[in-house]
């Protein structure tokens, strides 16, 4: 079976959160589509996530093991396991599915201390005297970034204005990953649009993604 990896990055319950409601939207409609996806979901608030820190690393995004492993203490032996095994979640999925609100045009830092535990080295990518080279790229992988915002950012001002899409793209491009495709619920406290319009938009956004990840060929990204 193929894994869908669902990542939330919301403080709110689903219940309040519009980028969890979008995302939930999505999943289920991918799901009824393609039924080979096993789900496995990941809510950043509610999970136990490491904050990385010099000591659980030897070189570069190497996490330590063998004698400086033993010597860590036991707080810190935990949070390097959790590093390892949030990394080979990572790694054995297929199909990830991020939901985040925009803050501060941005994502929540909670989303970034994931992407901090989960950049190892030699796992997610290698550095070498020709550069950076994503590891990612041994299978075909599709990367679904939903986000709710306050505002309504026009698509052109998106390398200016919505950092989180620019940077998600770049760096799971950079990855390895195969595509990747935001879906974005604009405006929840803009008047004139509030949060049910900018989940029917989203929605709208939603058709044209189902239609190329459940087809033959997705496009790559960037493409
Ligand atoms: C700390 C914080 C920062 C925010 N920054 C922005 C922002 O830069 N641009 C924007 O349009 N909305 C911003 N918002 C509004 C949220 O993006 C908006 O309420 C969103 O719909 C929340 O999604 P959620 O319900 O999934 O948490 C911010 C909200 C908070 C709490």
């Amino acid at each position: 079976m193929k894994k869908l990896l669902y990542i939330s990055a919301s403080p709110k319950p689903e219940t309040e959160s519009v980028s969890k409601q979008a995302a939930r939207t999505f999943i289920q409609r991918l799901m009824s589509q393609v039924t080979s996806y096993k789900l496995d979901e990941l809510d950043l608030y509610t999970s136990d996530i490491p904050m990385p820190s010099h000591q659980h690393f030897d070189r570069q995004s190497h996490l330590v093991t063998g004698g400086i492993y033993e010597a860590l203490s036991d707080e810190d032996k935990s949070d390097v396991d959790k590093m390892n095994t949030l990394c080979t979640q990572f790694q054995e999925a297929d199909t990830y599915v991020i939901s985040a609100p925009m803050w501060g045009m941005s994502f929540p830092s909670r989303l970034k201390q994931y992407l901090d535990c989960i950049m190892l080295i030699d796992h997610l990518f290698t550095i070498d005297s020709t550069g950076f080279h994503g590891l990612l790229g041994d299978k075909e992988r599709h990367m679904v970034y939903v986000q709710s915002s306050g505002g309504v950012y026009p698509k052109i001002f998106f390398g200016q204005m919505n950092y989180a899409v620019k940077y998600c793209r770049d760096i799971f491009k950079h990855l390895g990953v195969s595509t990747f495709d935001p879906i974005l619920a604009q405006g929840t406290e803009t008047p004139g649009v509030g949060r049910y319009k900018a989940l029917e938009v989203a929605a709208q956004d939603m058709d044209d993604v189902l239609n190329r990840l459940s087809g033959p060929h997705p496009m790559p990204i960037g493409a």
